[in-house]
């Protein structure tokens, strides 16, 4: 029974397949209206908990939307109405909601919550998104740049800004599907050295460049994210801003990218803080292809961890 908890955890002829799958699941849905059913119905009878302890639009919205598509249904718990770790221990939780759901999607703040559930709970854990790691986001931006394209593998992928938990995952992909990353941010902000070596260790190239115009330059791909993360606390934010400043995508970064270069952003997006209307409206920029692909994307994972 596997878990999807993280891209760097999970074999990379399994991602594969999942990106393959959702290519295909999003195809033959084409045309027809959101509440109508797959042709398959992969998920029927199936009861799928999504646990929130962090706001969340698209990946409550994507998953509930896509259990329903594969015949299945849904419970939306938020974290702080259930007894998860204050009234009761994680792993009771997990013993719990094993008797009643067949698979449990959590969005939480500490990685060690999402390990818990994962080794206590008899049905498969998806993680969606901690303060470490958010790996369906990155599924979803791998299905997203194929389709526009073609193959990821050795393309040069630039993040730009805070090397958080969504950053943490595109490293993992980097080495899993053997795509090149540069990061550009402020040093006090950097990725986790672990994940900058451990993608090193599969044999892509990994490079920290501090000044974000040399470092957008042969760019297939720019990515960024807020400033402040959910579980950032709000007295850093202006210390946060101000490191960041000089990282903000614009029109004048993003000409230092090769000129068919996409922009993504995982959303919710901070307009005119770490990128400008201009990008994000551009004619380069498929953010909103990435919110609709979290949808196709998370199938292929659920279908993957129920083995259906
Ligand atoms: N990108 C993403 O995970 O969005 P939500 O916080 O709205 O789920
Ligand atoms: N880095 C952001 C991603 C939101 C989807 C956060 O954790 O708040």
């Amino acid at each position: 029974m596997p878990h999807f908890l993280d891209i760097h955890t999970t074999a990379p002829s399994d991602l594969r397949a999942m990106i393959d799958s959702a290519h295909a699941m999003k195809s033959a849905r084409k045309g027809l209206p959101m509440a109508a059913p797959d042709q398959d119905q992969p998920l029927a009878n199936r009861m799928v908990a999504l646990i929130f302890e962090k706001p969340s639009t698209r990946t409550r919205v994507s998953f509930d939307v896509g259990v329903r598509q594969m015949g299945g249904q849904t419970m939306v718990l938020s974290g702080s109405e259930m007894q998860l770790g204050h009234g009761e221990t994680i792993a009771d939780t997990a013993r719990v909601l094993s008797r009643y759901v067949d698979m449990i999607m959590i969005r939480t703040f500490e990685e060690t919550v999402l390990h818990e559930l994962a080794e206590y709970a008899s049905v498969p854990v998806i993680n969606g998104l901690t303060n470490r790691t958010h790996p369906c986001q990155i599924m979803a931006d791998i299905q997203t740049y194929e389709e526009h394209r073609g193959p990821i593998a050795g393309r040069r992928v630039v993040w730009s800004g805070d090397g958080n938990n969504v950053c943490a995952s595109f490293l993992h992909a980097a080495g899993q599907f053997g795509f090149d990353l540069v990061f550009t941010g402020p040093e006090a902000l950097d990725p986790e050295p672990e994940f900058v070596a451990l993608a090193r260790g599969q044999g892509v190239q990994v490079d920290i460049i501090r000044d974000p115009v040399r470092a957008v330059e042969g760019a297939d791909l720019v990515v960024t994210d807020t400033w402040v993360s959910m579980h950032d606390s709000q007295s850093n934010r202006e210390r946060r801003h101000n490191l960041l400043r000089p990282y903000q995508v614009n029109d004048a970064l993003m000409a230092h990218a090769k000129p068919d270069a996409l922009f993504m952003h995982c959303l919710p997006a901070h307009r005119e803080e770490e990128v400008t209307n201009s990008v994000m409206d551009g004619p380069q920029s498929v953010v909103f292809d990435e919110a609709e692909n979290r949808l196709h994307a998370q199938k292929a994972v659920m279908r993957y961890c129920l083995g259906v």
